[in-house]
């Protein structure tokens, strides 16, 4: 009998400290940086975000989001066999977030590990965690996007500062007789890792150069509009699918300008996209499992809906999950 993977189970958590736009603003006025709720809400779609306290881990970030994820598969963390944390800013060089994750929910022995693909990184993480169910290799996985960007943002940088927020997200993964996941498709170019970075390392104990994040705005912008489209198209003509099969869009959370530039381009209504990014700004690779568990929660996505998850971010990475929920 063929094996699939399919999810049992979503979870989300956000730090409780919010800053809409015009806290922020406020808080940016003290540094002589000078921005607004209107460019943000216009250029972005942003009205708020969530940051962590100083001694909050993207490891308990995704703690919480895993622990509700459990409660929704009704399943215990003992019952895990395969743990990968998505994400940009773990707690440490070494180990892993999953490692620290799999410590924090009181389970040991099973496989756990990260996954760098910045904003497209849940999506990596679910692919690869569907392989691996799908090879037998794993029964029942945890798969989470989790990040704390506020701890690489800089402050006197207007133009990247008021985008990005704190937050994780987890699914529950299992094995199943029946598709779940129906296919995905992964990609990266490296010659663009100067457009979105965070170029300093760490080298004889010391930061060299630096370790805050940069952007070239535009220049993503052009890229992530034309590949999210060629993604969910290649996506859905390997899972024999059409545009208007999808019953939910959820694309990376970063800018509503290309969220809606991409379902237009699917040639699909506004109502069928799923959007958080106004709640939470970028989230990396947290906003993907965010916006998918708050859609659910919400009772907007039904079991046995066709979800297209998108995810595009540094490296330059892009890629799409088609999905039966
Ligand atoms: N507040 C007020 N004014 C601002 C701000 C701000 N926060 N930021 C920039 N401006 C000003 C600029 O200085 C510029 O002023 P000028 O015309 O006097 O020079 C003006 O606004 C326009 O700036 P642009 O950069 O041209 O604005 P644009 O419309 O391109 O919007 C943005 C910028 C929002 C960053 C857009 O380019 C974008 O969304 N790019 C994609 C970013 C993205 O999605 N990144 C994440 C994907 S991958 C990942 O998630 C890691």
């Amino acid at each position: 009998m063929a094996r699939y993977s399919r999810i049992t189970g979503t979870g989300s958590y956000l730090p409780p400290r919010r800053l809409t736009n015009a806290d922020l603003a406020n808080e940016l006025a003290g540094r002589g940086v000078e921005t607004s709720d209107e460019w943000i809400v216009e250029r972005t779609g942003i009205r708020a975000r969530h940051f962590a306290a100083a001694d909050v881990s993207t490891s308990d970030l995704a703690l919480q989001a895993c622990q509700s994820a459990l409660d929704a598969a009704q399943l215990r963390a003992a019952d895990i066999d395969l743990i990968i944390v998505a994400t940009s800013t773990p707690d440490m060089v070494f180990p892993s977030a999953a490692c620290i994750l799999q410590n924090k929910l009181g389970v040991a022995g099973c496989p756990a590990f990260d996954v760098q693909a910045v904003c497209s990184g849940f999506v990596y993480a679910l692919t690869v965690a569907d392989a691996m169910i799908k090879t037998g290799a794993a029964n029942k996985a945890l798969v989470v996007g989790a990040e704390v960007f506020s701890r690489i943002l800089d402050f006197s940088d207007r133009t990247t500062c008021v985008l990005f927020g704190d937050g994780a997200g987890a699914v529950v993964l299992e094995a199943s007789d029946t598709p779940g996941i129906l296919a995905s498709d992964l990609h990266a170019d490296g010659k663009h890792v100067g457009i979105l970075c965070v170029p300093g390392n760490v080298s004889g104990g010391k930061v060299l150069g630096d370790a805050l994040l940069k952007m070239d705005g535009q220049a993503v912008f052009k890229l992530a509009v034309g590949v999210l489209e060629s993604s969910a198209r290649a996506t859905l003509a390997k899972a024999g699918l059409q545009e208007a099969d999808i019953d939910w869009l959820i694309p990376h959370q970063a800018n509503i300008r290309i969220m809606q530039s991409t379902a237009k381009k699917l040639k699909l209504p506004l109502e069928k996209l799923v959007v958080t990014v106004d709640q939470h700004g970028n989230t990396s690779a947290a906003s993907i499992p965010l916006a998918l568990d708050t859609a659910v929660r919400s009772g907007k996505i039904n079991k046995g809906d066709t979800l297209m998850l998108e995810g595009v971010g540094g490296g330059f990475t892009w890629g799409a999950v088609v999905l039966n929920y």
